[in-house]
Parts: C-alpha cells; sequence; structure tokens
C-alpha cells in the first residue's frame, strides 16, 4: 500500500541525531497547525506558465519582488502556517520523526532515502511559491533555482548573500567552495528515484544518486560547521530555515525534468500505485489544508511552472 499523509493531531517531537554521540538525539517541535478540513489537491488554473529562473541571472525588479515576498512571509505571525517558521516546520516535521505512518504507528513517516524524495521535495515547493506569490499579488510568481550545474552558478547566489536582505541566513559556512557537479545518467529509475518505501516499511530504504550526491553535500557545504548541529542547511531539522534551501531543492527538481527529457537515455518515473498512490499535507496560500498524491505532480506544467532552457556544459561536455 502507499505511504498515506500522516493525521497531524499525532505530530509528536521531531528527533534530531546528535552527530557526535551517536544514538542520542534532541528534540525538536516542528508540528504545524492541526485542521480537521482537508481538500484534495486539484491543479491550479492557470493562464501562463510560471518560469523558475538560475538565481544568478535573475533580474534587479525579480530580487526586488522575491525579498518582498520572503520579507512577508517571515512578517507572518508565526503560527500561520504559511509563514515562514511553519515553512520551515514542514521539512523538520517530515524529515525528523515528527509523524507516524498512518496504519503502522510503530513505523515512523520519512520523506527522505526512498523514492518519496523528489515529489515530497516538489510538492513542498509548489506550495511554498504559490504562497510567496499571494504575498505579492502575484499568481505569476516563480522561484528561483540554484543553477550548480552551471559554472556560472556555483557558488552561493549573489542575491542570498547580502546581510541585510530577507534572503541571508547567518548559519552558513563561512568558509564556502565551489561544489564539485556530479549529475548523470542512471540506468534505472531506482537508482535515480531511490528505493521502494511503502506503508509499513521502516524508514530509510535507500536513496538515489541524485539524493545522496550532489544534494546532500551541497546541504552539508553550505550548512555551518561552527553551529552545533551543522544549522541551517546542514541538517534536515533546520534546512528550511535557509532561503537558500528552496533554491538549491528548485535545483533539484529541475534535474528530475533533465532526467527525463534531455539525458541520452530514455528515463521514466515509476508506474508503480504505491509510488503515485503516496500523499502529504501541506496548507496552501490561502491556509487550506490540501492531502496531494505523488501522482498529482508528476508533471511540473500541469503545476503550471516550468524551468528556463539553459544551456547543458555538463552534457555537451561528455565524451
Ligand atoms: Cu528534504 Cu534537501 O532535503
Amino acid at each position: 500500500a502507499p505511504i498515506f499523509a500522516p493525521d497531524l493531531s499525532q505530530c509528536g517531537d521531531a528527533n534530531v541525531p546528535l552527530r557526535k554521540s551517536p544514538g542520542t538525539n534532541v528534540s525538536v517541535h516542528c508540528c504545524p497547525p492541526v485542521s480537521t478540513n482537508i481538500i484534495d489537491f486539484k491543479p491550479p488554473r492557470f493562464t501562463k506558465t510560471r518560469t523558475r529562473q538560475p538565481a544568478h541571472l535573475v533580474s534587479p525588479d525579480y530580487v526586488e519582488n522575491f525579498k518582498e515576498a520572503i520579507k512577508r512571509m517571515k512578517a507572518l505571525d508565526e503560527k500561520d502556517p504559511r509563514s515562514f517558521t511553519q515553512q520551515a516546520k514542514v521539512h523538520c516535521a517530515y524529515c525528523n520523526s515528527a509523524y507516524e505512518q498512518m496504519g503502522f504507528p510503530s513505523q515512523d513517516l520519512q520523506v527522505h532515502n526512498s523514492w518519496l524524495f523528489f515529489p515530497f521535495h516538489r510538492l513542498y515547493l509548489y506550495f511554498f511559491e504559490r504562497i510567496l506569490g499571494k504575498l505579492i499579488g502575484d499568481p505569476d510568481f516563480a522561484l528561483p533555482f540554484w543553477n550548480w550545474d552551471d559554472p556560472g552558478g556555483m557558488t552561493i547566489p549573489d542575491i542570498y548573500v547580502d546581510p541585510l536582505s530577507p534572503l541571508y541566513d547567518a548559519k552558513r559556512n563561512p568558509k564556502h567552495q565551489p561544489p564539485v557537479v556530479m549529475v548523470q545518467g542512471t540506468t534505472t529509475t531506482t537508482l535515480f528515484h531511490g528505493k521502494e518505501y511503502r506503508m509499513g516499511y521502516s524508514t530509510d530504504p535507500g536513496a538515489g544518486i541524485i539524493e545522496n550526491g550532489i544534494h546532500l553535500s551541497l546541504h552539508k557545504w553550505v550548512g555551518d560547521p561552527n553551529q552545533p548541529l551543522k544549522e541551517d542547511l546542514g541538517n534536515f531539522y533546520s534546512a528550511g530555515y535557509d532561503p537558500l534551501f528552496y533554491a538549491h531543492h528548485a535545483n533539484i527538481d529541475r534535474m528530475w525534468n533533465l532526467w527525463k527529457t534531455k539525458l541520452p537515455l530514455p528515463h521514466c518515473d515509476f508506474k508503480d500505485t504505491d509510488w503515485l498512490g503516496s500523499s502529504f499535507l501541506f496548507y496552501d496560500e490561502n491556509a487550506n489544508l490540501v492531502r496531494a498524491r505523488v501522482g498529482d505532480c508528476i508533471d511540473t506544467k500541469t503545476l503550471g511552472y516550468d524551468y528556463k532552457d539553459v544551456d547543458l556544459k555538463w552534457l555537451e561536455n561528455e565524451c
């Protein structure tokens, strides 16, 4: 059976493993507000496709709008499920065992290290983007992506480094260096997406190559080694507190599209109904609680967005 969306009223403290003393956890509270009124996701109506652009190439006007949107999100009451704090907590709750699996209370719910990695983060960013758009009255607003697979995008994009900007986060490694790029084709869907994760399975069946490779390396590369738990990006529980998280994950999400459309081998998603039927809960731009399934997010165009086509130098250089 699929992994079903959790019961928010059963949310408990999240556990953050202590790196230095394996086996010990710190508890963090990151449960969202509870609502009993759950709406099933319907693809949005839109007239114009929202195009996500590389963060290092956006225009000054775009940056002003984006900053304003994040500023407004940070200014919302902390209890509002659309506030920046609550949005950051979404990641913590789904990634640090705050929920148990529906139907299998003895098993925690964890969206990483499995085939839920890509779809969960796609939907999470989708709702985050819609909330930002609503806050600035621009339904066409699209997140930027951190184009770390392009030579021009291999450092933290400039728009995130001004300490006075709402896009800044102080908890980052002061000594960052450009990462190594390692996007590659995979022969099987499982190698790309991660191993199957069905109702009753234990957490962490196994990550795909993107999740384990460039995704994790960049989390660790940006996280601050001087913070106790490598906050912010260096730890799941705190990653969502850095605005850069959403640009990093937009590029991860873009890799899913590229894998299907640009890489030489034909690649396709799972047809497995346990994958397609897995679901999550998110608050939308109107603060309604929405149940979205993996099957709802297979094609970004039905969600109303796409990625700007940029040169894929790493693909051209393959010999
Ligand atoms: Cu949910 Cu990059 O992690």
